[in-house]
């Protein structure tokens, strides 16, 4: 796999030529102050965010990016006023709700710090508190070249990064597929989130697959700059598929229902129809993924207390949205 591969599949690159077919977004630079606090350790939230907290008792930690003010002892917390208003009005210009990922990945390994396990956002808060804890972002932005066999040292530091920010959709999970190309032609086809069994799938399987064909062929093909790539979409109803991310064909991105190797073979030799995979049974389901990512590490810093300023961060966060949940039932 090459840079340009890589390059081909972030999502400012796509996004314009296939607009009308997939999720509406918006795509924010990110300024360098945003990036230096991305890559900082510790999760202190922006002081917008949250009314300034004290954090007398937090003394003694010394080798975190937090700066300490000499007369109050109390914790700056950054501020990115403009880079704030552009996602405010991007939410609102979005219904109110977004889906928040960067050049490649969402945050979807952090997705348990948020009210209810989804990656929905409503306020910048949402996003800072997810994008500081997802290692998937963390790949983003510090190797997204790794499996390049033409990449350099520092070849990230030419990225622009961004913000992508996507109009909050209910999506079924059961609705999703992945779908590999090679040489142009589309060789396989699975359930998106194979840790589930999804009785509707074995019934309409031919239209699934024909359905994703055309889309393919009349959507896809031709107008994708490689020959080889994975593309993943919703087909919310029979006939209706959208197009929700592309992805460089290569271990980078989760193969799910197939290995590498099997889909590396010559595609000359493969049959004229994709391979469908999908779970046939109850018996068929696998644990689910992320279990051995962003969780157990967030809460091993929020138990050990290794990163004090997360655990302040979570539970002012769980106060809040048990205050909201108290004022939603009171009402
Ligand atoms: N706009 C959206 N609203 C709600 N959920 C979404 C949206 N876009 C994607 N998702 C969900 O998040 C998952 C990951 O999205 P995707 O853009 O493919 O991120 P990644 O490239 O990190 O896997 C999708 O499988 C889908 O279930
Ligand atoms: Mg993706």
């Amino acid at each position: 796999m090459k840079k340009q591969h890589v390059l081909n599949c972030q999502f400012s690159s796509w996004y314009n030529q296939f607009k009308e077919i997939t999720i509406k977004s918006r795509i924010i630079d990110l300024p360098q102050e945003f990036l230096d606090y991305l890559h900082a350790d510790g999760l202190v939230l922006p002081d917008s965010c949250d009314e300034t907290f004290d954090r007398h008792d937090l003394e003694g930690d010394s080798d975190d990016e937090v700066v300490w003010d000499d007369d109050t002892r109390v914790a700056k917390a950054p501020s990115f006023p403009q880079f704030e208003a552009q996602i405010k009005s991007s939410i609102v210009k979005l219904g109110g709700k977004v889906f928040p990922k960067l050049n490649w990945s969402s945050p979807k390994d952090a997705a348990w710090i948020i009210h209810d396990n989804t990656l929905r956002c409503t306020c910048p808060r949402d996003v800072y508190l997810l994008l500081k804890s997802s290692d998937f972002v963390t790949h983003d932005l510090t190797q997204p070249f790794d499996q390049c066999d033409d990449h350099t040292e520092g070849d990230q530091l030419t990225i622009q990064y961004q913000l992508v920010l996507r109009e909050w959709h209910s999506v079924h999970p059961g609705l999703e597929f992945r779908c590999f190309v090679k040489n142009k032609k589309l060789i396989a086809v699975c359930q998106r989130h194979h840790a589930s069994y999804y009785a509707f799938i074995h019934t309409d399987r031919d239209d699934i697959i024909s359905d994703i064909q055309t889309f393919y062929w009349q959507r896809i093909n031709e107008r994708f700059p490689d020959s080889n790539y994975v593309f993943d979409v919703y087909r919310k109803k029979k006939g209706k598929v959208y197009l929700v991310d592309f992805n460089p064909f290569g271990a980078v991105t989760d193969s799910l229902m197939f290995d590498w190797e099997e889909l590396s073979i010559d595609s000359n030799t493969t049959s004229e129809s994709p391979i469908f995979r999908y779970v046939e049974s109850e018996m068929g389901v696998q644990p689910a993924p992320y279990h051995t990512s962003g969780v157990p590490q967030d809460f091993i810093h929020l138990a050990s207390g290794e990163d004090p300023y997360k655990l302040v961060d979570f539970l002012k966060l769980k106060i809040q949205q048990q205050n909201d949940e108290d004022d939603n039932t009171s009402d």
